[in-house]
């Protein structure tokens, strides 16, 4: 999307650079339409970069409490939670605290029983579609992954609202925000300082509210990322090895032709 929003920039550019003056034009509606969005430091940047495993979990904490209201995860099973360090049995207490819908029970009314790690985070009423009006909350699984601006962008976003500059106002039912595109969206500020308790100890403010759940979408999207990483400086250490020997063996090979 940005890429093609350059490739724009870059055609109307070349387009005005031969003489016409009118491509200027599609040069300004090609240009990002939300403030530049600032980079973040993450723990899991980079090639060895690694999940800050206690971030993720006070990320699932605002996740919980405050997002999954709008947002499901469809892709992400309770029994992954496990995967951030918690235990068999948490990840079972957690579970067992969601109801999720078990067919028709036997009064003919739609059955609901406790969630178990094998099933799936509930997907709630208004990300279904069901509430009449209301705009869709995407889901979540992989959002850090699709969001046209990564978890830098989900950061910006989620600490970028605001009262809008003098003679801006955004269209009834949305909210200023300086990294939405269009500087608008449907999505009321989710975060607040101290929206969430932290077992831990963390002071929940509202950036750290946004940089542990942004860790936590992160993590969920890519769980497997550490292990990949792992792997793949593995394959370099081996690729390094069977070169040097390769190069011996060419050097023994060749070593009487002159
Ligand atoms: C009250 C409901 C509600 C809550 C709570 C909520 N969201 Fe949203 N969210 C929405 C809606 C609705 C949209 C779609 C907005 C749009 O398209 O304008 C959205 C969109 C988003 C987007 C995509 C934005 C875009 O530009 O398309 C992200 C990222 C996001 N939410 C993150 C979160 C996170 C993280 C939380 C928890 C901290 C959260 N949301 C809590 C309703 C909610």
């Amino acid at each position: 999307m940005f890429r093609s929003a350059a490739a724009l920039c870059l055609a109307a550019g070349l387009l005005s650079a031969t003489g016409s003056s009118e491509a200027a034009a599609p040069a300004a509606a090609g240009r990002l339409d939300h403030d530049p969005v600032p980079h973040q430091h993450w723990s899991f940047d980079g090639p060895l970069g690694n999940f800050d495993l206690a971030s993720v979990q006070r990320g699932y904490t605002v996740y919980a409490e405050i997002c999954s209201a709008c947002h499901g995860m469809q892709h992400v099973h309770f029994g992954d939670l496990t995967g951030m360090g918690l235990t068999a049995a948490q990840v079972q207490t957690i579970a067992a605290s969601h109801k999720i819908p078990d067919g028709i029970g036997s009064d003919g009314k739609p059955a609901l029983r406790a969630a178990t790690a094998d099933d799936a985070f509930p997907t709630p009423p208004v990300a279904q579609g069901l509430i009449p009006g209301a705009v869709i909350p995407p889901d979540q699984s992989r959002l850090a992954e699709v969001y046209p601006g990564g978890p830098d962008r989900i950061y910006a976003l989620l600490t970028g609202y605001g009262p809008p500059p003098a003679g801006v106002t955004p269209a009834p039912g949305l909210f200023y925000n300086r990294f939405a595109q269009g500087r608008a969206i449907a999505m009321p500020p989710p975060l607040s300082d101290d929206a969430v308790d932290y077992p831990d100890g963390t002071k929940a403010t509202t950036e750290q509210e946004a940089r542990d759940v942004t860790t936590f979408l992160a993590w969920a999207a890519q769980p497997h990322l550490a292990d990949r990483h792992r792997t793949g400086v593995r394959v370099m250490i081996y690729l390094v090895f069977l070169g040097v020997l390769l190069f011996v063996l060419k050097r023994r090979l060749w070593s009487n032709v002159h």
